[in-house]
This record gives structure tokens, C-alpha cells and sequence, in this order.
């Protein structure tokens, strides 16, 4: 089939790709004409496992294409998708500006009966706007085309977005039109084998199961920081707290770590937008309230153990703070809403510098934070770790899972772990002759 994708980002270049792979004809289309150059040239814009050779195999057998052309794209295609960006408005509801800018130019350029997919997670009612939008311009136009907007939310992960891309759990669709259904039955069909995992649905359901999906996800996490906070003053360990309950399978063993708080471009955007929705209906989110303000202050929450540790936060004037992580998780180099930041801020307020390694997002700290003296980005952990005072893990890369705690001690001066993932058991980390402190892991093994 024939499919034009609107925005290359992670959700726009990595669905293009996946629908390239097994045989469809996609044109990506992007307003940045540089990421376009770049894409033709087989630059990939971001770190994805898996997808740069992807990229590249299917713009090679033609499957794949870049272009700023709107029109000609829109018109040879059977599918529209409109993949771009929902950033948050001031008071966090999503910004719709360049989705309706895409429906727009669709209006304006549709030739013959497409169907018109969103795949951005947008506000319930956006596909309705869509259509208007569409509808308007066709108006304009004086045209009759017949065309549908069906809500199709991507579930990917950053990081294993390909993986997930190609084996969705399930599809879900939203439209009231069973023609709908059935062409992108057929669209997805090769993702689709062995068993069905289309799951259709009314339009407004659709847009609503993506936020709901995510709010849940994050309600997880913060549930176990919540917990985490508690089994620390009560000197209980949340690692033996969440091995006694994940074996539940109405709890599950996904979701349920504890750590420096949920950051990216989904979880933080999605539940404040979901509040949003929910407040401009006159429902009262606070549920999803409390999910946010707990993400915000267990971001807090590492720089807290610091200042305890240190017995106040002059202490750490002049310190050289290692810290292992920058990206908001691992196998990406993204630092949206990543825990890092907020914690390196903490730390430079209090006089403190920093030195940092991640294995992917150096550039991207590079360009988020500039060249300053407080602030080192090191080649290895090992590097970072010369004449750091202390070490803070905030990133669970598989690397910093079991280091060497003889050749940390032997470079840390003050010899203090902070853990912000709970990556290490304490009594490994102390027998190396280093203090250890955990997210949620008690009064009993660092007493207050
Ligand atoms: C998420 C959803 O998982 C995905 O389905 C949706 O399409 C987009 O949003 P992503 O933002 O890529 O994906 O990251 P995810 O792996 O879900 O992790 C989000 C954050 O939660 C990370 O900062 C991670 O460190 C944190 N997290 C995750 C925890 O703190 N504890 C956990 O148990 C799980």
C-alpha cells in the first residue's frame, strides 16, 4: 500500500520504517528540510537499536523516502499518517499546533479517498478537530473527497521501539467506519499473524486508551516511589517489598522499580495532559495530581539523600559529584524530562561540579547543558569517577550493573554510593568500605 507518514521523529520514523520493512510503499514527510537531507544521506537523528540499518536497507530497495513535498506525497497515498509532535502548552495540556497544521495541508492536497490516521497521542476530541480541519479545507477547495480519521495511539518504547514496532502487543483503532477497519487490517496484516491483536473501537475510546495506558504505567512507578518513601522511614527495604508483591499477577513484575522518578516525552507530558483534559471537562484529576507530584519529588529525592549524607547541603560546596546516567533510561540518548537534569541543577546550586558518563547521551548533554567549568562529560565511568567525591547511578545502563567496588572505593574519595535505580545489594557496596544509599532500602541499612 501506499503511506505517507507526516513527522520524522521517534513515533513518525520508526512506524515509516516498520511499514517500509514488510513491503509497503512510505514517504516521510518533514518540514525541517535539513533531517531530510540527513535522512537521504542515512543520518539518523536519533539513537534507536536496530534502526539506522533499517533506515538505510529500505530507502535503498526505494521502499523508503524523505521529502518536504506535502503535495505530491498526500496525493499518491492511500494512508495518511500524522506523526508529529504534541508538546505541552504553558498550563500542560498538548499543543495541537502542528497536528491541525498537518490536517490542513492534508485538505489541501488530497487528490483521492485516503484515510487519514492519527498516531500522536492527542487530546480525546482531536480527531474530530482533525476532520473539521480537513473538511474545511476541502470546503475551500470546493471538493467532495471522501476521507476518514481514524485514531490509531502507538504504544512504542523508547529504546526497543523497532522491537515493538514490529511485534505490537496490540493495534487499536478507533473509527466508526468498518471500511476503515478492514484497509487497515490489511495495512497491518503482516504485523498482525498467529493471533489478532486489532482491537476497534469508537474514535474518542481510542484517544482516550493511549493516555490511560500511560497514566496507568506511571501510577505504577510513582505508586512504588510512594511505597519507597515509606519503607525508608520505617526501615523496611522496598527491593524485598517489591519481590513480595510483584508474584501477584494483578500486581506483575513490570513497572514496579522503584527509583529517581519516571521522566521522557510520554509519561510526564501524557499525565499532566490527561489532567488537563479532565479539568477542561470538569472532572477532578486527583489521582493523576498525585502521580505527578510524587515523579517530582522523588526527582528530588537523590539529591535529598546527598544532603543527608553530607549533614546539609553546604557541605557540598566544592564536592566533585560523579554521576553514571544522563538519559532519562537506558539504550537511548534522550534527556527529556530525564531525572539528571534535575539532580545536576540541585547539585550546581549547592556549589557542587559534576562529573558525567553516559554511553549515549554525551551530545545530547553537550548541547543541553553547554560548555561550563562544572561540568565534566567523560569518555568511560572509570573516568568519571577521577577525583569525584562520591558516585550517583541514575541511569540503570546494563554496563553499571556490576562494577569493580574495590576500584570505585580505591577513586572515590568520600566513598559514598548513591544508587539511584537500586541497581547494587548495600552489603557488596559496604564491604568494598563504601556508603551505600538506595532508594526506599530502609532505616535499617543507612539510619538517618
Ligand atoms: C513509555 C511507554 O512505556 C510506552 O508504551 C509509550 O508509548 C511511551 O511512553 P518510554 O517513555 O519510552 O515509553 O519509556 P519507559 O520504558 O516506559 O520508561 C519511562 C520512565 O519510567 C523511565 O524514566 C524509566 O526509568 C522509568 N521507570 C520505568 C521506573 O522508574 N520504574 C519502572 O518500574 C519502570
Amino acid at each position: 500500500m501506499h503511506v505517507t507518514i507526516f513527522g520524522t521523529g521517534y513515533v513518525g520514523l520508526v512506524s515509516g520504517t516498520c511499514l517500509a520493512e514488510v513491503g509497503h510503499d512510505v514517504v516521510c514527510v518533514d518540514i525541517d528540510q535539513r533531517k531530510i537531507d540527513g535522512l537521504e544521506a542515512g543520518v539518523i537523528p536519533i539513537y534507536e537499536p536496530g534502526l539506522e540499518p533499517m533506515v538505510r536497507a529500505n530507502h535503498a530497495a526505494g521502499r523508503l523516502k524523505f521529502t518536504t513535498d506535502a503535495a505530491a506525497a498526500i496525493a499518491a497515498s492511500e494512508v495518511v499518517f500524522i506523526a508529529v509532535g504534541t508538546p505541552p502548552d504553558e498550563d500542560g495540556s498538548a499543543d495541537l499546533q502542528y497536528v491541525l497544521a498537518v490536517a490542513r495541508t492534508i485538505g489541501r492536497h488530497l487528490q483521492a479517498p485516503a484515510i487519514v490516521v492519527d498516531k500522536s497521542t492527542v487530546p480525546v476530541g482531536t480527531a474530530d478537530k482533525v476532520r473539521d480541519a480537513i473538511a474545511a479545507e476541502l470546503a475551500a477547495r470546493g471538493v467532495d473527497i471522501a476521507f476518514d480519521v481514524v485514531s490509531n495511539p502507538e504504544f512504542l518504547k523508547e529504546g526497543a521501539a523497532v522491537e515493538d514496532c514490529m511485534r505490537p502487543d496490540r493495534i487499536v483503532l478507533g473509527t466508526s467506519s468498518p471500511a476503515s477497519i478492514e484497509r487497515l487490517r490489511r495495512l497491518y496484516a503482516p504485523f498482525n499473524r498467529n493471533h489478532d491483536r486489532i482491537v476497534a473501537m469508537d474514535v474518542r475510546s481510542a484517544e482516550l486508551t493511549k493516555y490511560a495506558a500511560n497514566a496507568m504505567l506511571a501510577t505504577k512507578i510513582s505508586f512504588m516511589n510512594e511505597i519507597a518513601g515509606i519503607a525508608e522511614k520505617v526501615g523496611a527495604d522496598i527491593e524485598q517489598v517489591r519481590k513480595g508483591i510483584g508474584s501477584d499477577p494483578r500486581i506483575g513484575w513490570h513497572f514496579i522499580y522503584p527509583g529517581a522518578g519516571y521522566g521522557g516525552s510520554c509519561f510526564p507530558k501524557d499525565v499532566q495532559a490527561l489532567a488537563r483534559t479532565a479539568v477542561q471537562h470538569g472532572h477532578e484529576p486527583t489521582l493523576l495530581d498525585a502521580v505527578e507530584s510524587v515523579n517530582d519529588r522523588q526527582k528530588r529525592h537523590l539529591f535529598e539523600l546527598a544532603v543527608r549524607h553530607y549533614g546539609g547541603a553546604a557541605a557540598l560546596r566544592g564536592k566533585t559529584i560523579a554521576l553514571w546516567g544522563l538519559a532519562f533510561k537506558p539504550n537511548t540518548d534522550d534527556m527529556r524530562e530525564a531525572s539528571s537534569r534535575r539532580l545536576v541543577q540541585q547539585l550546581w546550586d549547592a556549589g557542587a561540579r559534576v562529573r558525567a558518563y553516559d554511553p549515549e547521551a554525551r551530545e545530547e548533554a553537550r548541547r543541553i547543558f553547554g560548555d561550563r567549568d562544572d561540568l565534566v562529560l567523560c569518555d568511560s565511568a572509570g573516568d568519571a569517577l577521577q577525583g569525584a567525591d562520591a558516585l550517583v547511578v541514575i541511569t540503570e545502563w546494563k554496563q553499571f550493573r556490576s562494577p569493580d567496588f574495590a576500584q570505585i572505593r580505591a577513586r572515590l574519595g568520600d566513598g559514598v554510593l548513591f544508587d539511584g535505580r537500586n541497581l547494587y545489594e548495600p552489603a557488596d557496596v559496604e564491604a568494598a568500605g563504601i556508603a551505600y544509599w538506595g532508594i526506599g532500602r530502609g532505616r535499617s541499612i543507612r539510619p538517618e
